[in-house]
């Protein structure tokens, strides 16, 4: 195990924000994972995975622990299903494409979300009308005070819309070292309503299309309205949609008829908050070198050598706009650091 000292965390977090870490130490197996958290002389420490999901807005005063425990296993096998363990480590998109390339369906609709295996259970990862809870079978994660390894299935996740226990009563508690999936492996379930995905198919002239097809058509929705993390530093949605009870949403509509919403029970309603940012003027604003998507209003970007703090700002001013124009609450769906 090499602890290394002042180190520049720009490579390992997609906004590509250069701040330093006091200490960072990269691990591959468990028992460095069990090893590293008893280092008394690190009394703080701040795991991170795919760094896709964290905006750094200062220096951390930490042992950075850089989850890459890596391998991907077929567990069991029935007709129709088939569980398979990916370690944390892993990253999502890869093991994504390795899971169509054996032809397991499920999570064709979840390409390219950036990230790793060991985060997406966090915020319960989703797009394009699926959600990780979907496939989600368990996870193994060690507590990180009594290194002892526990077992998740999908109830004890408590999922919800980017939401887990992860989030909550766990928050802080646990590294989730490995995640185990049930894939189909014949009679697959397309998910090819959502309108992008739809007319995306329609181009390709694709009728019956093949899990490998929707993915790529998924890949294709995702290249023309996401910046690429490798060329354009952003962390995907930097909001969740707003879910609002429907009396709010009826509110909105005297003012604006034509505001975009999602069903979500009864009484509430999701809306996009994409739409309340590019009606409150902010879509593809710059502010030197960072600003807000020219695709997706949802995203913020820094175009080069942004502080994690000059879009920590930019989010607050969108925060506060969309409360004063609309009296609707967004709430940042990255963790700020
Ligand atoms: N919209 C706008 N302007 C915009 C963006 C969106 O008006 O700039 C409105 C439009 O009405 C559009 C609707 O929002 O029809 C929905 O847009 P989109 O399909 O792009 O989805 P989203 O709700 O903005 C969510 C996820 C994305 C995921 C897409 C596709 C959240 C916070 N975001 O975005 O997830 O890819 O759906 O399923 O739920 C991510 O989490 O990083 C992410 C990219």
């Amino acid at each position: 195990m090499n602890i290394q000292h002042h180190v520049s965390l720009k490579p390992y977090n997609t906004f590509g924000i250069d701040v330093v870490a006091k200490h960072f130490v990269t691990i591959s197996t468990l028992e460095d994972l069990k090893e590293v958290l008893t280092l008394k002389d690190y009394p703080n420490k701040l795991v991170l995975g795919g760094g896709s999901n964290i905006l750094l807005t200062k220096d951390v005063d930490a042992l950075v622990i850089l989850i890459r425990l890596k391998g991907i296993s077929v567990v069991s096998q029935t007709n129709d299903t088939v569980l398979v363990k990916a370690n944390a480590g892993e990253n999502w998109h890869e093991f994504v494409l390795w899971t169509l390339a054996q032809d397991f369906g499920g999570l064709e609709n979840l390409s390219l979300i950036p990230g790793n295996v060991g985060t997406s259970p966090i915020q319960n990862i989703g797009a394009y009308g699926v959600e990780l809870k979907d496939t989600f079978e368990s996870c193994e994660a060690l507590n990180i005070e009594t290194h002892a390894i526990t077992s998740f299935n999908k109830d004890a996740c408590a999922f919800d819309y980017r939401n887990s226990i992860f989030k909550q009563h766990a928050k802080g508690q646990y590294i989730i070292t490995s995640v185990t999936f049930k894939l189909s492996i014949k009679n697959h379930q397309l998910h090819t309503n959502y309108g992008a995905i739809k007319s995306e198919l329609e181009t390709r002239n694709i009728i019956e299309p093949t899990i490998q097809e929707v993915s790529k058509a998924v890949i294709a929705i995702r290249e023309s309205k996401l910046p690429n993390p490798k060329e354009i530093g952003n962390s995907g949605s930097f909001f969740k949609n707003p879910v609002v009870d429907k009396s709010v949403y009826l509110d909105l509509l005297k003012q604006f008829p034509n505001a975009p919403s999602y069903p979500v029970s009864e009484r509430l309603v999701k809306i996009p908050a994409g739409w309340l940012i590019e009606t409150a003027g902010f879509k593809g604003k710059r502010l030197g070198n960072y600003g807000v998507h020219n695709n997706q209003a949802l995203v913020l970007v820094n175009y080069g050598g942004a502080s994690g703090f000059d879009i920590l700002r930019l989010s607050e001013i969108i925060q506060t706009t969309i409360k004063r124009i609309f009296n609707i609450t967004i709430e940042s769906e990255v963790n700020i650091l």
